[in-house]
């Protein structure tokens, strides 16, 4: 078995940890509360080929409330399901994010989209989260921001699930469907910041995506089309229509499909800018309608 590497929140890919993150939503605290000796759960797991069998023994034994609970959560973690979604969470720019099977687990590096989107925001901002999955760019957001509105929207039922429950303590409003069409038409022209962390994965790469993530996160949350930009052209081709004058988009890609990119934004009437972050591995493509605000 491939060793299942999620946890430790060194992993720019992959988020967790209790440390130090605040609960937009009632989470359980972490408090070890199972008898299980740590031990014996750390060797299971790294029997099972966990890396961090340690940190990851102590994250399931701060959740379980039972040597039951404990034991099943051993289970699926050994069966290979990405950490944040055995213990019900994931930590994401300071939050705790519930995270609920078949739902994509929100990446460390997408915090550098949150820190873009912030630095450029202006006050009171109409914040939109658009394939917002579980809701966490959108939390971080209202987190930092404070916006007059927070709105995000997904394909998936079960992601928008998971959303609402985590923009409900910033009154945010989860809508389903595809695009912009799962939102209000009175938010046309209005909003300041589009964020829309989409699929983005080649259709041929996602098999040599790690086993966690193509077993257990969806395909429609993976999958971008045969070069992995088709949902970001939906997006930037329909964006000059919902932004606000000097509003902003921005999108998650990777360092090779950022010229293809950028020009999508440039065709589409947006002023495209890279940001590009060595240290969580994260490339963001911004597009800004002109205009004043
Ligand atoms: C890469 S995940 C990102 C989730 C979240 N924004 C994050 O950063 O953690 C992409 C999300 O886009 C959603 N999605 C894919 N196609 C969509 C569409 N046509 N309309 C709305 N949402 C879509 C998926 O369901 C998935 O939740």
């Amino acid at each position: 078995m491939p060793p299942l590497s999620s946890p430790p929140p060194s992993s720019a890919d992959v988020p967790s940890s209790p440390d130090g993150s605040r609960s937009p939503s009632s989470l359980p605290p972490v408090v070890p509360a199972s008898p299980a000796p740590r031990a014996d759960v750390a060797a299971a797991l790294r029997a099972a080929g966990c890396v961090f069998a340690e940190d990851e023994a102590d994250l399931i034994l701060a959740t379980a409330r039972t040597a039951d609970e404990t034991a099943e959560l051993v289970r699926r973690r050994a069966a290979g399901l990405p950490l944040e979604q055995v213990v019900g969470w994931a930590r994401f720019h300071g939050l705790r994010i519930s995270v609920e099977p078949d739902v994509f687990v929100p990446r460390r590096r997408t915090e550098f989209l949150v820190e873009q989107a912030v630095a450029a925001a202006p006050e009171r901002a109409v914040v939109v989260d658009l394939c917002c999955g579980s809701g966490a760019v959108g939390a971080a957001l209202a987190d930092a921001l404070d916006p007059a509105e927070l709105h995000a929207a997904d394909i998936d039922p079960a992601a928008v699930r998971c959303a609402r429950r985590n923009v409900a303590p910033f009154a945010g409003q989860v809508h389903t469907g595809d695009l912009f069409d799962a939102l209000p038409p009175a938010l046309r022209g209005r909003i300041d910041v589009l964020a829309a962390n989409v699929p983005y994965v080649p259709t041929g790469e996602v098999g040599l995506l790690p086993a966690e993530a193509r077993d257990h996160e969806p395909l429609v949350a993976l999958d971008g089309g045969s070069d992995g930009l088709d949902v970001l052209r939906r997006v930037t081709a329909d964006a000059p229509r919902w932004l606000a004058r000097g509003g902003r988009l921005l999108s998650e890609t990777s360092e090779r499909q950022a010229p293809a990119a950028l020009e999508a934004l440039r065709r589409a009437g947006l002023h495209p800018r890279l940001a590009v972050s060595e240290e969580l591995h994260a490339t963001v493509v911004i597009g800004e309608l002109p205009g004043r605000r």
